[in-house]
């Protein structure tokens, strides 16, 4: 484990830097733009999606700085999703990744407006550097970062959490929830960096999307979870806000101790679904142990 703590560490920093040099520098105009997009983005962070696109790409063969390029894409989108979802129209929140969120830091139009320049500049990156030898392959690759974020993917579930505001959720409609607005863009996440290489073939895409499917359900569950249970220090966000703000969660319709029992349960569907894969699926298993069992 300490072995993957290594890893990690070394994912975190190549990505940390690649973000740096991708992002507009904060003396270029305008720079109270650029200077919120970066803050949005650099610094801090677990890097999740990144991680998984390194490890699904170890696991296609995939040259890494195509795959840098791929984790920074998605990232960029998440971080995106992120200082959109703290705005006083969503949640509302004053705190995120230890610091005050985007909006809180600028204003709301800069963060709006951060938001969607994050957003294009994922695009423009996925047209801008070469990620796969087949030109394809690389078309495919931006169709699905499009659909992971748009409105059947990571917006989509947004929607879906805004209107379920105040309403008891059944477990499927909680599923569907989850599934979108955190399921899609770590689903997208582990299939880009494998895009990256042509080490799969069909069947092993399948297998790779199915394990990212059920580790994309068990982060939001564990985030629902540690909403309820972790204090604000170690989550770097405001704690309890879920049960203060009304929204339906797994730990509104389950309790927290079965919420972590399907936590468990979804990461052994996860590791099953890699059962064909042997060694070189070994940080792909580290990262299903590390998204649910984290404290953050
Ligand atoms: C938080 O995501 C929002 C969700 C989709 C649950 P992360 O927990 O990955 O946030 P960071 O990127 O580490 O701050
Ligand atoms: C956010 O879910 C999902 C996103 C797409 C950003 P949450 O609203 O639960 O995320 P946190 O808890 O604010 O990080
Ligand atoms: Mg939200
Ligand atoms: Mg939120
Ligand atoms: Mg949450």
């Amino acid at each position: 484990m300490n072995d993957f703590q290594d890893w990690a560490r070394s994912q975190q920093q190549r990505i940390e830097a690649r973000l740096h040099q991708l992002l507009p520098a904060p003396d270029i105009a305008p720079q109270r733009l650029h200077q919120a997009m970066r803050y949005a983005v650099l610094g801090a962070g677990k890097r999740v999606r990144p991680l998984l696109a390194f490890a699904a790409g170890e696991l296609a063969r995939a040259r890494p700085e195509r795959v840098a390029i791929a984790a920074a894409a998605v990232e960029l989108i998440h971080a995106y999703s992120l200082a959109h979802d703290d705005m006083p129209c969503m949640d509302d929140d004053v705190l995120r990744r230890g610091k005050p969120t985007c909006h809180v830091e600028y204003d709301e139009a800069t963060a709006l407006l951060a938001g969607d320049a994050l957003q294009s500049l994922a695009f423009q990156l996925l047209g801008e550097y070469r990620l796969t030898s087949d030109p394809a392959v690389q078309l495919d690759m931006v169709k699905l970062l499009a659909a992971a974020a748009g409105s059947r993917g990571m917006a989509g579930g947004q929607a879906i959490d805004l209107e379920a505001v105040g309403k008891a959720l059944t477990v499927p409609e909680l599923e569907f929830m989850h599934i979108h607005k955190t399921g899609a863009l770590i689903r997208a996440a582990a299939l880009l960096g494998a895009r990256c290489g042509d080490g799969l073939d069909g069947k092993q895409l399948a297998q790779l999307d199915h394990y990212a499917k059920y580790i994309g359900l068990a982060f939001q569950v564990v985030d629902d979870v540690l909403d309820a249970e972790a204090p604000t220090a170690t989550l770097g966000k405001t704690a309890g806000k879920d049960a203060q703000h009304n929204k339906p969660t797994y730990v509104s319709a389950l309790g927290i101790a079965e919420s972590k029992t399907f936590a468990e349960e979804l990461r052994r569907d996860a590791l099953a679904a890699l059962d064909g894969f042997g060694e070189d699926a070994l940080r792909l298993r580290q990262l299903a142990d590390f998204i649910v069992l984290r404290k953050f």
